[in-house]
């Protein structure tokens, strides 16, 4: 096997980061979808924003933030629905592709981890609820570093906890800011473009491009 070694992003890669709204979405009424892009794209920005400025703030705290942040641009919620939503976040449905690549991977012989802007309690509850413990060989976050992806820091937790060269990962993101910056690292940086999103960081440009995790399989 090429790259013996499998990373994957936790959220909108092997997480839906949208199945918590959608679990209240009659709660929350037709600005549902809304809500939930505005919280996705504002807990990133946060990340960003803190690590530029050279701060830290867990990814708990940026995922709070910018869901207060998205129910007051969507005229507020009940905060009864706003518990409901953060519980939901701890405990995200994984997509139906993740566990079955995950143990394809596994019984070809490949050592997998995720590496995550997660803190380790984010990833440990959603990794035990998905059940996707049994698969994985390690679960690594950035919180141990205080610094966000798209950092080289955070890709070389990989080569640090792994011992191994950088070309002998294999990066997996839906999100294709993550692949800009695991394929400026040096991983062979696999874009799993689950919404078949126009194409961005051209200068930073992907191996391979899938639109979901059988496809990487196939392929692997
Ligand atoms: C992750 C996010 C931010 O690192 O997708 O899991």
């Amino acid at each position: 096997m090429p790259h013996p070694i499998y990373v994957f992003d936790a959220y909108g890669t092997l997480f839906d980061v949208h199945s918590a709204v959608a679990r209240h979405r009659d709660a929350i009424g037709p600005r549902a979808d809304r809500l939930s892009e505005t919280w996705r794209r504002k807990q990133l920005e946060y990340t960003w924003v803190r690590s530029l400025a050279g701060i830290y703030r867990d990814f708990w705290s940026c995922t709070r933030d910018a869901l207060d942040f998205a129910a007051a641009d969507a005229g507020g919620i009940p905060a009864d629905t706003r518990a409901k939503l953060l519980s939901a976040y701890e405990s995200l449905g994984a997509y139906a592709d993740a566990q079955p690549a995950l143990a394809a991977l596994k019984a070809q012989g490949a050592r997998t981890a995720i590496l995550s802007n997660g803190t380790p309690h984010m990833l440990n509850v959603a990794v035990r609820s998905a059940s996707l413990g049994e698969y994985l060989d390690a679960i690594l976050s950035v919180d141990g570093i205080h610094i966000y992806k798209t950092d080289p820091r955070a890709y070389r937790l990989v080569t640090d906890r792994f011992q191994c060269g950088r070309e002998a990962v294999s990066f997996q993101s839906s999100n294709r800011w993550d692949v800009a910056g695991a394929a400026t690292f040096g991983f062979r940086a696999v874009w799993i473009n689950r919404s078949g999103a126009p194409d961005e960081y051209l200068d930073a440009p992907p191996a391979l491009v899938v639109s979901g995790l059988a496809d990487l399989i196939a392929q692997a």
